[in-house]
């Protein structure tokens, strides 16, 4: 296994990041993982480009020892703010991205903070607890343009919760 980064940073994701960002979302595995449909390069470009000029999202890329690892994001979803996060499968399992969103929830303070993660997806589910989330249920969430139905995990930050 790769050893852990000694160095792990967030900044604005920029348009030249989208390439990478787009490998990352294509890999098979991760879209088993994460349970979602991938986007195709002109369905991923226009999400982003409508993103980066959202002044309610807070679009953060990964930064591990100077290499761009993934994103991690803040963003409104029905309403609620939410998280969410992507790593590149060759980075996957050294501990970037509890230490991502660890730092994202410094930048962010909104609270309370709410993500989803399939059920299946225990290594999400892993980040977003010891980041301090807790799981409020279980839903079977139908299919849609972007999901398959698959059962999903809710998971809360509260508002007592400092970030260490
Ligand atoms: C889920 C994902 C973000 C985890 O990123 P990561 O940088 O590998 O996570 P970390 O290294 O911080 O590991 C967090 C925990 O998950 C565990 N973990 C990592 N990969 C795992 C895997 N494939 N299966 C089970 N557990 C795993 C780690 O052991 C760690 O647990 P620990 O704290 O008990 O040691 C990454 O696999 C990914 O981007 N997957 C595809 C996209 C995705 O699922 N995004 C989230 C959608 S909700």
């Amino acid at each position: 296994m790769t050893p852990p980064p000694a160095r792990i940073q967030l900044r604005p994701v920029e348009l030249a990041d989208l390439p990478a960002l787009y490998t990352h979302q294509a890999d098979p595995e991760a879209i088993r993982m994460a349970v979602v449909n991938p986007r195709d390069p002109d369905a991923f470009d226009r999400h982003w480009r409508t993103v980066l000029t959202n002044p309610e999202v807070h679009a953060r890329a990964i930064i591990a020892d100077g290499v761009l690892v993934g994103s991690v994001n803040a963003f409104k979803l029905e309403g609620r703010d939410t998280v969410g996060y992507w790593i590149a499968r060759e980075h996957w399992n050294r501990g970037i991205a509890t230490r991502a969103l660890a730092l994202l929830l410094q930048e962010v303070p909104v609270r309370p903070l709410h993500a989803t993660a399939a059920r299946t997806n225990t290594a999400s589910i892993r980040v977003l607890e010891r980041c301090g989330f807790r799981i409020t249920g279980h839903t079977l969430s139908p299919r849609c343009d972007r999901y398959p139905e698959c059962e999903t995990t809710h998971l809360v930050l509260d508002p007592q919760h400092r970030a260490e």
